[in-house]
C-alpha cells in the first residue's frame, strides 16, 4: 500500500514537474520583449551575452554586486544543492557514474552547507526589516520546504539510517516499471514526501527563477540598438502587413 502510494505520488510529481516546466518555458519563450533593455554596461556581441549569462549562472554576478551577504548565503546554498543533487544520482543509475562516485564524500559537507545557506537566507527575511516587509508566506514556505528536505536527509545520513539498496531498487523499479517495495522508515517517508511536494510546486513557484534567468531581457540582450533596429515579433508582423 505504502509502495503503491509513493509510486503514484512520484509519477504524478514527475509529470507535473516536467509538464509544468515545459509549459512555463514555452510561455517565457513566446512572451514578446518589445523593448531593448539590457542592464548596462552590457555586452555588444552575442558571445559577450553568453559569457555574461554564464557568469550569472555560475557566480551570481549581479547578486554579488547588489548584496554581499545575500550573495554569500545564496551562492553557498545553490552550490551545495548542486553537489547534493549530483550525489543523489547514485539512486537512479546502475552502474553509478564515475563523477557521482568521486563526489560522494563532498556531498556530506554540502548537506550542511546547504542548511547553513538556507538558514542565512531565512535569517535575512526575518531580521532585516525592509526584507521582512516584502516577504510573502510563500517565501517562508519555500525556505521551510528546502530546510525540511535537507534536515531529513542529514538525519538519515547520521541518525536514522535507511536501506539505501532497497530505496534504489524502488526508484529503478519506478523507471523500468518493475515496482519494488519502498523501505517504510518514517524519516525517509518525510524526505520523499517533501521532495514530491517540491517537484509539484516548482513550476508554479518563485523557484522558476532558475530557467527564468535565461529569458530575462535585461540579461540576455545584446547592447546594439544603434547597429540593429530592435523590433518585437508582433511589431514586425504589423510592419510587414502595412508594406
Ligand atoms: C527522489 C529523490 C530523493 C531521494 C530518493 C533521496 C534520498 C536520500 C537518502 C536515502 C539520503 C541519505 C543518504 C545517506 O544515508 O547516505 C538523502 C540525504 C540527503 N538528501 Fe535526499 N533524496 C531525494 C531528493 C533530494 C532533494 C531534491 C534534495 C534537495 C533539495 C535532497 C537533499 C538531501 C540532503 C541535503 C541530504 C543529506 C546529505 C547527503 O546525504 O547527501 N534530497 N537523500
Amino acid at each position: 500500500m505504502l509502495t503503491f502510494a509513493y509510486a503514484l505520488l512520484f509519477y504524478i510529481a514527475a509529470a507535473v514537474l516536467v509538464g509544468g516546466l515545459a509549459f512555463r518555458i514555452w510561455e517565457y519563450a513566446t512572451t514578446p520583449a518589445p523593448l531593448k533593455i539590457p542592464t548596462t554596461p552590457a555586452p555588444r556581441t552575442r558571445g559577450g551575452v553568453v559569457l555574461r549569462l554564464g557568469r550569472e549562472v555560475v557566480l551570481f554576478e549581479s547578486l554579488f554586486k547588489a548584496n554581499k551577504w545575500t550573495w554569500l548565503f545564496g551562492w553557498a546554498f545553490h552550490a551545495a544543492l548542486l553537489v547534493v543533487l549530483l550525489r543523489h544520482l547514485r539512486y537512479f543509475t546502475r552502474p553509478v557514474w564515475e563523477l557521482v562516485v568521486l563526489i560522494q564524500p563532498f556531498g556530506i559537507y554540502a548537506g550542511f552547507a546547504m542548511v547553513a545557506g538556507l538558514l542565512g537566507l531565512w535569517g535575512r527575511r526575518l531580521l532585516v526589516p525592509r526584507v521582512r516587509y516584502i516577504s510573502a508566506p510563500s517565501d517562508h514556505l519555500m525556505l521551510a520546504l528546502l530546510v525540511g528536505i535537507a534536515a531529513s536527509g542529514l538525519l538519515m545520513k547520521f541518525v536514522a539510517h535507511t536501506d539505501i539498496v532497497a530505496l534504489k531498487s524502488f526508484f529503478l523499479g519506478l523507471i523500468y516499471l518493475d515496482w519494488q517495495p519502498l523501505p517504510p522508515d518514517p524519516v525517509l517517508l518525510v524526505h520523499l514526501g517533501l521532495v514530491a511536494a517540491l517537484m509539484i510546486v516548482f513550476p508554479y513557484s518563485k523557484l522558476l527563477h532558475a530557467p527564468g534567468l535565461f529569458f530575462s531581457p535585461t540579461r540576455n540582450q545584446v547592447d546594439n540598438p544603434r547597429e540593429r533596429r530592435h523590433l518585437a515579433h508582433w511589431a514586425r508582423e504589423l510592419e510587414a502587413g502595412r508594406s
